[in-house]
């Protein structure tokens, strides 16, 4: 497993300082919790200079919360937080099977022992915006670990709750239900791979994937698989929802790669919501450093 650092987001990125004034509790509980123990590698390193931050740039917890993508709940922008009602987070289990060594079910009270990080992602969709988001969870990996993945494994594919009953959304084919998703392992056990079960200090909304979602922040968010129920440890590269409905806009890796474009759209450009300006994408949405020996050897062209 590569060695991991987390960059610098640069002060070129502050936006108002408003939006940080109510974050001032979470920075407080961040800078006492994380500093103490082995703080500096679990937090950007903007996250620990001087002045904690009420200058780098994290987007409002209410764009957050209310500009999202959850197709379940409805396909606008505004859908998910007005339809949050519809997913019910309790009770709630994640099943791991396939190629582990102890597969079984496991209750969300007891994924809630698993000890969690605040980590400030970038987010980079692949519709051309992106947001800097606080997030609260803990490694993929350490989830995986539990069940002993084998060593023929060499994907895992995650599955969202199916239930068209209460979740609307599901009742019409704009994809095929439930929603999946997928990793290679070296990427699902990549420290930078998180498990999130909270924003801002402050649980998961249903909007947001509630009780627990993947984060992969060199990917486009649509690799970013909420509300989790199964997850099934594989030999070979699962099918993915969107890989399925539109294979040659939808690629299995994702990486956010300002040089490959999306068929209808340029993808060197976003928009950090909340702000007007364009800033330029970067390769692996900046997290070069710590992703690119997993592709080293891949053309990413081929394998978008
Ligand atoms: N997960 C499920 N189950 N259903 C979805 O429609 N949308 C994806 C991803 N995860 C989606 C999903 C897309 S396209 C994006 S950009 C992110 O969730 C958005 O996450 P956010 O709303 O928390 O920012």
């Amino acid at each position: 497993m590569p060695k991991t650092s987390f960059p610098t987001i640069p002060s070129s990125e502050i936006t108002s300082e408003e939006k940080f004034i109510n974050r001032r509790d979470f920075i407080q509980k961040t800078s006492q919790g994380l500093l103490a123990s082995s703080a500096a590698l679990i937090l950007p390193s903007a996250m620990a200079d001087s002045e904690f931050n009420l200058k780098h740039e994290i987007t409002s917890y209410k764009d957050i919360t209310t500009y999202n993508n959850f197709y379940e709940l409805g396909t606008s922008k505004s859908d998910p937080s007005k339809n949050a009602k519809w997913l019910k987070p309790h009770p709630w289990s994640i099943e791991v099977s396939g190629l582990v060594n102890k597969p079984g079910k496991i209750d969300i009270e007891d994924i809630l022992k698993i000890p969690t990080e605040e980590r400030v992602y970038r987010m980079r969709c692949v519709e051309r915006w992106s947001m800097v988001i606080p997030w609260e969870g803990f490694e993929l990996n350490k989830l995986l670990q539990k069940f002993e993945p084998k060593a023929e494994a060499k994907y895992v594919e995650f599955k969202t709750i199916l239930d068209p009953e209460n979740l609307y959304g599901q009742r019409f084919p704009v994809l095929q239900w439930p929603y999946v998703e997928g990793l290679r392992m070296d990427e699902a056990m990549h420290p930078l791979t998180l498990m999130a079960t909270g924003i801002y200090g402050k649980k998961l909304l249903s909007q947001n994937g509630a009780p627990i979602r993947l984060v992969i922040p060199w990917k486009y968010g649509f690799k970013g698989i909420k509300s989790i129920q199964k997850i099934r440890l594989l030999d070979r590269e699962p099918r993915t929802s969107w890989n399925k409905a539109a294979p040659n806009e939808y690629g299995f890796y994702a990486n956010v790669n300002p040089k490959v474009h999306h068929p209808r759209w340029r993808q060197n450009k976003e928009r950090r919501i909340g702000e007007f300006r364009r800033r330029k994408t970067l390769l692996f949405n900046g997290y070069q450093e710590q992703v690119a020996s997993l592709y080293k050897d891949m053309d990413l062209k081929k394998y978008f």
